[in-house]
């Protein structure tokens, strides 16, 4: 592993989607996720070298609510700190941005199985269900 070049706001559809069919199946169109790219609050993506190699983002209004999205490290480089450090890059952004002397609700979905992870980085769960509709656009 060579040094990790972390950049900004540079993530690009072509590059989400490498990542999330690293970890994930039925990978969005190329449009869906260019557009979704355009209208993020927050993009961070990691490199070694040439190769992206983690993302995250961050989605939401500013003022009451944000939203963390489609935090992946490639596998390979799973369990060596990238995932924490993703996080703590997302907060600082709420923290540099959102209203001083309020206070702001970050919210997730995760798998069950990456709770653990989430609530190291300091969230925690509730009883609130993920409700979801597969809207079909015609
Ligand atoms: C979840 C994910 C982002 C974690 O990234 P990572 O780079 O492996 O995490 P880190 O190495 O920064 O781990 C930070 C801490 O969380 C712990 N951790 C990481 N994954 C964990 C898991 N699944 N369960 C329990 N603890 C976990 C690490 O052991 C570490 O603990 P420590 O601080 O006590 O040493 C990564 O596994 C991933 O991309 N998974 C596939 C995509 C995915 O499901 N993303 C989440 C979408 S909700």
């Amino acid at each position: 592993m060579n040094h990790l070049t972390v950049k900004y706001n540079e993530l690009s559809a072509e590059e989400f989607i490498y990542l999330w069919k690293s970890v994930w199946d039925g990978a969005p169109s190329l449009e869906q996720t260019a557009l979704a790219m355009q209208n993020t609050l927050f993009r961070i993506s990691v490199f070694d070298g040439q190769e992206i190699v983690a993302m995250a983002r961050m989605i939401g209004d500013m003022g009451l609510n944000y939203y963390i999205k489609d935090v992946v490290v490639k596998p390979e480089y799973q369990h060596k700190g990238i995932g924490k450090m993703l996080i703590d890059e997302l907060m600082k952004f709420v923290r540099d941005h959102g209203i001083k002397g309020t206070t702001i609700f970050v919210e997730l979905c995760a798998m069950p199985d990456k709770i653990p992870f989430y609530e190291k980085q300091g969230f925690s769960a509730n009883e609130a269900q993920r409700l979801k509709l597969m809207c079909e656009v015609k």
